[in-house]
């Protein structure tokens, strides 16, 4: 295990017991200082912000905002058209705080919208601006469908220096819903035990069934799911599934979003426990 990765784990462990109330007797006086951490983020319309402020909460670490000098236009159809001259044209939108004071801090938690499948213009132009190297970098993010493993992939490649662990990531729609602030509350801790512990993509991939033809009645849930994302043009081939507080599905479909051409993708789906909600879409990927 690295340097970097031992302090977010003594980070995340002295905000557990920050949590539940630890005394400052004896033995915190004698305890190491913590690592320092801090939350950097950029959000446009408030869902990445409500998951940056939980991470925040439950890791004890700093709050940062990345913003635009100047803000992307209100309507999503013309932030579309202006995200894709940046993506064609590589050239990042100005930040008002491109560069955040972070010498203090060994751990980052990064926080953005997926745009166009990937990490978003305003943190592409806060990672050129600053070095991450040596420093451990927690990647987290909101979507419509999915996004997140791609995007840590891609921080990994900016910062090839920092040391990037496995990502967090929840939708728009479950973060906005209702009770999103439980759900997504739920998901950053269970994200923060796996990442305590050691777990890679592959270990959080495993505990599922073999992968089987469709039931009628993983038919109706895939239907239910997906019910919102009919632009994606999703077709099930077969479903594996693990048990869970309820279920967790992974549909292997055929994707044709758009019209575009047809790519194989996982679609996550969760159903939780009867009469405890309907089956909601968790990502595609
Ligand atoms: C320009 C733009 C491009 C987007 N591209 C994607 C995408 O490729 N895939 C996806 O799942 N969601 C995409 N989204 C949806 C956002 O990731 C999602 O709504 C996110 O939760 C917004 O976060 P915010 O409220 O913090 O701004 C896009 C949104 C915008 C505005």
């Amino acid at each position: 295990m690295g340097n970097a990765k031992k302090l977010v784990l003594s980070a995340l462990a002295c905000a557990a017991l920050a949590a539940c109330g630890g005394e400052k007797g004896e033995s915190a006086k004698a305890a190491p200082a913590a690592a320092k951490s801090a939350v950097v983020f950029y959000s446009q319309n408030g869902a990445t912000r409500s998951l940056a402020k939980i991470f925040a909460e439950a890791t004890g670490a700093d709050l940062v905002e990345i913003k635009l000098a100047k803000p992307y236009p209100s309507t999503y159809d013309s932030t579309i058209a202006a995200v894709r001259e940046e993506r064609e044209t590589g050239r990042w939108p100005e930040l008002e705080n491109a560069k955040p004071d972070l010498a203090k801090y060994d751990t980052l938690y990064l926080g953005y919208p997926i745009m166009f499948g990937a990490v978003p213009p305003p943190m592409r132009a806060f990672l050129d601006s600053n070095d991450l190297s040596g420093k451990t970098v927690v990647p987290f993010c909101t979507y419509g469908s999915g996004g997140r493993k791609a995007s840590a992939e891609e921080i990994k490649t900016l910062e090839p220096k920092a040391d990037v662990t496995i990502a967090m990531g929840i939708s728009n729609r479950r973060i906005t819903a209702e009770n999103g602030t439980e759900t997504a509350r739920g998901e950053v801790s269970l994200f923060l035990e796996n990442l305590r512990a050691g777990k890679t993509e592959e270990v959080l991939c495993g505990g599922y069934s073999e992968q089987r033809p469709l039931t009628a009645e993983d038919s109706a849930v895939f239907a239910k799911a997906t019910e919102p994302y009919a632009y994606l043009g999703l077709k099930p081939l077969s479903v594996s599934t693990q048990v869970v507080a309820g279920m967790n599905y992974r549909f292997a479909c055929e994707m044709n979003a758009f019209g575009g051409p047809a790519k194989q993708v996982d679609v996550k789906i969760f159903r939780p426990l009867p009469g405890r909600g309907e089956p909601e879409l968790v990502v595609v990927e």
